[in-house]
């Protein structure tokens, strides 16, 4: 593969579809020759984008009995931003949300990047076998800093991707469940780990230290912010999982929707009306275009009835469980401790090994 055909965006994105239906099919028939990476940095609450767009895979793939890891990237926060922000709340409701949508402590790693310090030590190799070009290459970087306005290139920016390689490789990931935007990172992950054996092979071993990770992309289309835009905290049109009924029920009234009465599921003319349809498809585990014939003249009124009871019973559960949790902060600290003490000592087999390889133990 040429440099060029690994960061086109088109060709990564249909290989990658293709890949990850095989890999579906694998994982249905041997959950176990895998072992899962994923990851959220901690600048803000989780909403219900987020929820349907891979919180809700993340549970799935780890019930298949994957053996999963997932970081909360308090490094990655510094990659666009002058500071880590309240940082101790928003790790702390990301993993209260974790544990309130159903991954189990038991049987998922819930780490920081900050406690474990032989992941973030293995940027130093992986950062050996990058060139300056392929990292300014990475067209999520590129959006990433527009979206700063004017914001210098830090080398931090640059070589997240590297850090990211770090996050995955650390615990030999082979599956990395993204979305699209995240396809560019898991390539320079891949090629990470190849060159990394390349020039540093154990002559004395004939395994590769470090697995190639395939990315997994979540099959459900994203969910749309109450404007019709991209959800996203920044622009106010989001649904948080912490959020009341009353709230959530507050919020949907705002939504925008069309001045046709008639509910139809039509993405492409009508996105706003269309998001709210799919929405309640998917909390009631439906089909939209039927949800929509049942609204029929119901008009936007209708709809957000039907969508704020949907929500509402879907995430009253989780909400439930948010809440009892969040009132037991000493059980939260400790759930994270353990995540910690588990991946912490991942990371430090694989920097011996990483050491070793490189000749380096002396
Ligand atoms: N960059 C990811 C995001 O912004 C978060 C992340 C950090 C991640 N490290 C990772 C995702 C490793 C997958 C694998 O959403």
């Amino acid at each position: 593969m040429s440099h060029d055909d690994t960061f086109d965006p088109e060709a990564t994105l249909a290989r990658s579809t293709e890949r990850s239906r095989e890999l579906e099919t694998r994982l249905a028939k041997d959950p176990s020759k895998f072992r899962i990476l994923t990851g959220d940095r901690p600048t803000g609450n989780l909403h219900i984008g987020h929820y349907f767009g891979s919180l809700q895979n993340r549970v799935r793939l780890a019930s298949l009995g994957v053996q999963t890891f997932v970081l909360i990237a308090d490094y990655q926060v510094i990659t666009d931003r002058d500071g880590v922000g309240p940082i101790r709340e928003r790790v702390y409701s990301l993993l209260t949300d974790y544990l309130a949508i159903g991954l189990d402590p038991a049987q998922v790693t819930i780490f920081t990047h900050s406690q474990i310090p032989a992941l973030n030590q293995l940027m130093l190799p992986f950062l050996s076998v990058v060139t300056d070009a392929e990292l300014r290459r990475n067209p999520t970087v590129k959006s990433e800093l527009d979206d700063t306005g004017d914001r210098p290139m830090s080398g931090l920016m640059l070589t997240y991707p590297v850090h990211q390689a770090a996050d995955i490789l650390f615990c030999k990931a082979n599956l990395v469940p993204v979305g699209k935007d995240q396809l560019p990172h898991i390539e320079q992950a891949r090629v990470i780990a190849r060159r990394f054996d390349e020039r540093y092979g154990r002559a004395d071993e004939s395994r590769p230290v470090f697995p190639a990770p395939d990315a997994l992309l979540s099959k459900s289309g994203t969910v749309l912010g109450l404007d019709g835009t991209k959800m996203s905290k920044s622009k106010g049109n989001t649904i948080e999982l912490g959020m009341t009924a009353d709230e959530t029920a507050k919020l949907l009234k705002r939504a925008v929707t069309d001045s046709d009465r008639h509910i139809t599921f039509d993405p492409a003319n009508r996105p706003e009306v269309s998001n709210l349809v799919n929405l309640a498809a998917l909390c009631l585990d439906r089909e939209p275009v039927e949800i929509a014939e049942e609204i029929g003249d119901g008009g936007g009124g209708g709809l957000k009835k039907l969508v704020t009871a949907a929500v509402n019973d879907y995430f009253a559960p989780i909400r439930e469980r948010r809440a009892t949790l969040a009132a037991d902060p000493g059980y939260l600290e400790e759930v994270l401790a353990e995540g910690n003490r588990r991946a912490s000592a991942v990371a430090e087999q694989t920097l011996d090994e990483v050491r070793r390889a490189m000749r380096m133990v002396y």
